[in-house]
């Protein structure tokens, strides 16, 4: 596992862009696995711009999301489908018909994962999965408890969990749905490399749970740990509780690895992080 810190979310949001736009010059049909939430919003919208200014080509590629709610159909607003399209799918140059989210509308769910995983395998495996860590510590929807070979299936979500996402649901943990599809621990973890991102004060522990602490089923994000291409893009107020945040910063400042990712990011220079600051100012709305 690789800790990537740094300073802030917004540079969070670049480092991870800039791995996954790597990836898919590298291999324009990457299979791509995708996360929602907050943290990721922040990626998406430097993915759009890396399409719109630097011609970043999504045309062939594939991509499978983690998870989804039971019972939205995918044009509620609140489904994680319309997330992805509103966010990234209608903003860059995808073929609609290569995104995939499992089906929470499906009449025989079981069934429905079960073709999930099958069309994961049909494309050949995912090559770079994106994740966001929640606050029970969840991987997709994979709450405490779930198995580290958990496949996609269906899982009650956690209160925390209700509560963090209840913005989308007019601010009622009530109304956020109960239940979802979600990629197993087991596999998220055979994807070829996993990208996960971390931000805010509000992470800090689970992030050092996740990174530093034991495996355990109680904390689907330590699973990580058992990835052997494993990168963690954390800023700093989520990496304020790892004990080893010295040695991480070390090896990101130091090792010949990550020369360019340094120089392409120009993350020590403070006035790029003061325009890209000032950029996103007007920047998310404007496209
Ligand atoms: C949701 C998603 C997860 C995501 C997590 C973090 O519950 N199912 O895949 O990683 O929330 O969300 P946020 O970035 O909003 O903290």
């Amino acid at each position: 596992m690789e800790v990537l810190i740094q300073p802030n979310a917004e540079h969070a949001a670049m480092m991870a862009a800039w791995l996954i736009a790597r990836q898919l010059r590298a291999q324009p049909d990457s299979v791509l696995g995708l996360a929602t939430g907050r943290t990721m919003e922040g990626v998406y919208h430097r993915l759009v711009g890396l399409h719109r200014d630097h011609g970043l080509d999504f045309s062939r590629c594939r991509t499978f999301n983690l998870d989804e709610y039971i019972g939205l159909p995918p044009d509620d607003p609140r489904s994680y489908r319309q997330y992805m399209n509103h966010h990234l799918f209608n903003r860059v140059n995808i073929d609609l018909r290569n995104t995939h989210l499992p089906d929470g509308t499906a009449a025989d769910l079981k069934a429905a994962c079960r073709e999930y995983e099958a069309s994961i395998r049909r494309c050949g495996g995912i090559d770079l999965q994106l994740l966001g860590i929640g606050v029970s510590g969840h991987i997709g929807f994979n709450e405490p408890l779930s198995a580290l070979r958990s496949r996609t299936r269906d899982k009650s979500l956690t209160p925390a969990t209700r509560r963090q996402n209840a913005a989308m649901f007019g601010g009622n943990p009530e109304n956020v749905p109960p239940r979802a599809l979600t990629m197993g621990v087991g596999t998220i973890l055979e994807a070829r490399a996993l990208l996960v991102v971390v931000t805010g004060a509000e992470k800090a522990d689970i992030l050092a749970q996740a990174v530093e602490g034991p495996i355990t089923s109680m904390v689907s994000a330590s699973a990580i740990q058992l990835h052997e291409d494993c990168k963690v893009i954390a800023d700093e107020t989520a990496a304020s509780r790892l004990q080893g945040g010295a040695y991480y910063r070390w090896i990101f400042e130091n090792e010949p690895d990550w020369n360019e990712a340094r120089r392409a990011l120009n993350t020590d220079d403070p006035g790029n992080a003061k325009t890209s600051a000032h950029r996103r100012a007007g920047g998310p709305h404007d496209h």
